[in-house]
């Protein structure tokens, strides 16, 4: 964490969530918390949905689903950083800075040395537009005068130019950085020459494409080569402490300030920065890039931030490509809607705005299909050739696709499609449907799913509970240990409230934001949420979290006994075979006591 925490601790003691909101809207008591039309920027309501949680000191938006504490209220309403928010509600309650935090608005290292590095490349951005502004970079004003970008697309998107190796290093050193940092912040290479080291720009000569955090920092760059190349036509920033690629998406800072306007339904994906940039300029704002990568986790759920529905729309040839259909199905285990977008042979989306428009795009954005009929529609296209053989491997992979589906009714309807196409009749195919090994581990799947979801609630109740503890105790502060919990973010949350409880410290719930680093922060808002529930706040006995641990700890042995289990099944000899056989008792055994 960046700030001392104590100094925080006190910071939030001394400025309570009630009085601070309250300087923003008027507050009503309710239900013994407190509640407004929600003031946050960009959301304006005639019912209350804001909601205040003096005790939690928290506060949550049922409308536009945002939440936090006191910090992230100010950082939300006055448009500041952590840093800036931090400062203001100081100098509200008259609290002295620490001596560091006041005169560099710093204090530990890390924080120092990310100030730094950010501020070379938010330097390095402006140095690179200010070339392309010069007039000196003819090269590149052709080339973006070739690719047809307007003025203020440029402008829009921080666009640059790199004229020469040594311009940049020289210019960072003349304004006082190191060329450590430099190297550090991935702006500069450097390299062993004749016993000297020598330093120079990393995008050298290239067309500059910023890359900015969702917090509206430049944390890397994208540059081009402007000859004409297909092989490492585009350099990226190597990866720094600022910039981890695969949880970083192109233009997604634009998404965060068209998210504090209103809703978004849906967000385009693409593959790279031009066709990011053409889509932009051509009206279809709601659009990022993956940029080349193949998706990830990280990726899917930042992207979950800002809405549930997402259009793929990758290079046209990007149907054969198996390693793609793998990306989609990670957005849609986080819970996205997906959609694929074809686009004609051979074209990316950038292609598409040039030669057919935006109303040529907007045709190909009306076709999207969901997920699953494009999967169907790669295996007609790579098997269904119209012979007999093609048309048995065309069912067979179709039947695959289809079992996946957790509908009835829409495997229905597509198998009534394959049917039409095939002329199979309808019951033979669901014969067959029937007999796939798929689609009996598929019959399985939501029940699967819904014990997942039981635990994953009992594990943030119990936590919440937990959380609640210095209001009313816990019957047994030692009840959590020996607890398995299923997420890494829950598994931190667990330790810190550990931690504080076999410290005998009194635990405020809203701390476990600054607590939990900035991805975690999602989760933690899970947990708080739930210290709006009856059974957490009111004073009945705790049955409820006895059987939420009781839920936890058997699900901990019945995953354990089904891995003995498979591994009595496999062992040869004998002995260990005992061994595992009397694990298995033993494991049964303490299920049983548990439900007693
Ligand atoms: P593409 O090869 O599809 O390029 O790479 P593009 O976006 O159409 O590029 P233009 O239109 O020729 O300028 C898609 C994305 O993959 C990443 C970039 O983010 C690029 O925008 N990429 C590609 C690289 O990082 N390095 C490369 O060498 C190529
Ligand atoms: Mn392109």
């Amino acid at each position: 964490m960046a700030i001392d925490p104590k100094f925080i601790e006190e910071l939030k003691n001394k400025n309570d969530i009630v009085d601070v909101v309250s300087r923003y809207c008027s507050l009503q008591p309710r239900g013994g918390s407190f509640w407004a039309c929600c003031p946050l920027p960009g959301h304006s309501e005639r019912t209350a949905s804001f909601h205040v949680n003096q005790y939690g000191q928290f506060y949550k938006c049922f409308g536009c689903g945002r939440g936090g504490d006191a910090i992230t209220f100010v950082m939300e309403m006055e448009s500041l950083n952590y840093v800036e928010a931090v400062k203001l509600l100081a100098e509200k309650v008259n609290m002295t800075l620490p001596e560091s935090f006041k005169e560099e608005r710093r204090t530990s290292e890390d924080y120092r040395k990310k100030e730094i590095l950010l501020s070379i490349l938010r330097d390095s951005a402006r140095f690179y537009v200010a070339n392309l502004r010069s007039g000196r970079a003819e090269a590149h004003e052709a080339y973006i005068k070739k690719r047809g970008l307007e003025k203020e697309t440029v402008t829009a998107f921080g666009i640059g130019a790199s004229l020469d190796y040594n311009a940049l290093p020289e210019y960072l050193k003349s304004k006082g950085y190191s060329y450590e940092d430099m190297v550090e912040a991935g702006v500069v290479s450097a390299r062993e020459y004749d016993g000297r080291t020598e330093y120079s720009d990393f995008e050298a000569k290239r067309l500059i494409f910023p890359i900015i955090s969702a917090m509206g920092d430049v944390i890397a760059f994208g540059g081009r080569v402007l000859e004409k190349t297909d092989f490492g036509k585009y350099k990226n920033t190597k990866e720094t402490s600022l910039f981890v690629k695969n949880k970083t998406l192109y233009n997604i800072n634009q998404i965060k300030k068209q998210k504090a306007a209103g809703p978004i339904k849906e967000i385009i994906m693409v593959e790279g920065y031009m066709d990011t940039i053409s889509l932009f300029s051509a009206g279809f704002r709601n659009v990022v890039a993956s940029m080349g990568t193949s998706l990830t986790k990280e990726q899917a759920r930042l992207l979950k931030r800002y809405t549930e529905n997402v259009l793929i729309c990758y290079d046209g040839d990007f149907a054969g490509q198996a390693a793609n259909i793998r990306g989609l199905e990670i957005l849609k285990a986080e819970g996205l809607n997906v959609k694929v977008v074809s686009l004609p042979d051979g074209m990316d989306p950038d292609d598409v705005i040039r030669n057919m428009g935006a109303e040529g795009y907007r045709k190909c954005l009306d076709e999207a299909m969901p997920l699953i009929d494009f999967k169907l529609k790669i295996v007609k296209d790579k098997f269904f050739d119209g012979s007999a053989e093609g048309r048995r491997r065309y069912v067979a992979e179709a039947i695959k696709v289809i079992s996946s589906s957790p509908s009835e009714a829409e495997r229905e309807e597509l198998l009534r499609n394959v049917s039409r196409e095939t002329g199979i009749t309808y019951q033979s195919l669901m014969r067959d449907m029937e007999k796939s090994p798929e689609s009996r581990e598929n019959a399985q799947e939501p029940i699967r799913q819904k014990t997942a979801n039981r635990i994953v609630q009992a594990e943030r109740f119990v936590l919440a509970r937990a959380l609640w503890s210095s209001k009313r105790p816990l019957k047994d502060v030692r009840s959590l240990d020996g607890l398995k919990f299923s997420d890494g973010y829950r598994v931190e949350i667990a330790s810190y409230v550990r931690d504080l409880l076999s410290g005998g410290i009194e635990i405020k719930p809203s701390l476990l934001y600054d607590y939990m680093a900035d991805d975690g922060r999602e989760e933690a808002e899970e947990v708080l949420n739930l210290l709006e529930t009856p059974v957490i706040t009111e004073d009945t006995d705790d049955r409820f979290f006895d059987d939420c641990v009781r839920l936890i700890k058997t699900n901990a042995l019945e995953e354990k006994l089904k891995e003995l289990k498979a591994r009595a099944d496999e062992e040869t000899d004998a002995a260990t075979r005992a061994e595992v056989t009397r694990e298995i008792a033993g494991t049964m055994a303490e299920i049983r006591k548990l439900q007693k």
